[in-house]
């Protein structure tokens, strides 16, 4: 596998592979620092960004290498240069791209065309570098061992849902998303996708719209901001209300296992998807989660620059 787009290109064997190589570089963040010494990694983003953006240069250092940040304004693409030249222009200079934007279509069309690693850093679709953070984070807490637990996603239908339902059903865990129906439930062909992947690794994907039959004996309660970079603003009242029954609430964390953890891919509404009793609670791991971004990034820059992810 050259490219980290979608999360669904990871098989098992890859993510076992990027989470052992985290947890080391958790441990010993210099392990590998010659990696991509006299290399460069261009982290290219048109969306704004505070833990992809920093986890990836300082990784990138770690490893030795150079990070090359650009901002969305700042190259001829914005002015009607193609992906595919930009691709190619980048794949000379760099040895490695991390790009963060709106279009899907876009990441996979750089991929095509570059001739180095690139890396999804979210999309509208997808966030495939979070939930590696995640699952490192959700080992810490609770072993290899994920039978009879239950990893629950409520709030937005959205990208950090899509991402949730495709990493739980790679690693045959039981994955929930509670969601409002229709506007922002998740995309169907995501959860059919999903469902697919679990019908081979073992794992259970469920979409509900209760909120508490969701929470009830889960492991992990996580949720993601309501209003999404990119949202429409007009939206904002509307959706908030269709969104308020999944709030994570000190109520709904009563509900879940004894041992049960708080996860937030963040940035984080204190008051909106979550009460701060919560997320500043005993029972929240955002801070190690999100130190997480870092040790992930860091084990897939490294993985892929030397080819060793396989992909499904
Ligand atoms: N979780 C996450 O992707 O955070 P940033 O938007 O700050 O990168
Ligand atoms: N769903 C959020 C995730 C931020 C990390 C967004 O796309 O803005």
């Amino acid at each position: 596998m050259k490219d980290l787009l979608r999360t669904e290109h990871l098989s098992r064997a890859d993510v076992e592979l990027l989470l052992a190589t985290a947890a080391d570089f958790a441990k010993n963040p210099l392990r590998s620092n010659t990696a991509l010494s006299n290399k460069s990694v261009a982290i290219y983003m048109t969306k704004p960004s505070t833990r992809t953006r920093l986890a990836s240069e300082t990784a990138v250092a770690h490893l030795g290498g150079t990070p090359i940040f650009i901002r969305g304004d700042e190259l001829q693409l914005g002015r009607g240069e193609t992906i595919a030249d930009t691709a190619r222009i980048i794949s000379g200079y760099c040895d490695a791209l991390l790009i963060r934007t709106f279009a899907q279509a876009d990441v996979d069309e750089l991929g095509a065309h570059a001739t180095i690693p690139v890396i999804n850093g979210l999309t509208d679709d997808d966030h495939p570098t979070q939930l590696l953070a995640d699952w490192v984070t959700i080992r810490e807490n609770f072993g290899e061992d994920v039978k009879g637990r239950k990893f629950v996603y409520l709030g937005d239908g959205n990208n950090m849902t899509h991402a949730w339902l495709i990493m739980g059903a790679i690693m045959g865990a039981h994955v929930v998303a509670a969601t409002p129906d229709g506007k922002w439930a998740p995309d169907p062909t995501v959860v059919a996708k999903a469902k697919e992947i679990a019908a081979m690794s073992g794992a259970t994907v469920e979409v509900t719209n209760d909120p508490e039959a969701a929470a009830k004996g889960a492991s992990v309660l996580y949720t993601d901001v309501w209003m999404s970079m990119g949202d429409p603003e007009a939206e904002r009242a509307e959706k908030t209300k269709a969104l308020t029954p999944f709030a994570i609430t000190e109520n709904l964390m009563k509900l879940t296992e004894k041992d049960s953890i708080f996860m937030h891919c963040l940035p984080a509404h204190r008051g909106e998807e979550v009460e701060a009793s919560v997320i500043d609670g005993p029972k929240s791991v955002i801070w190690r989660e999100a130190y997480h971004r870092r040790t992930t990034i860091q084990a897939l820059f490294y993985h892929l620059t030397r080819g060793e992810l396989k992909g499904n």
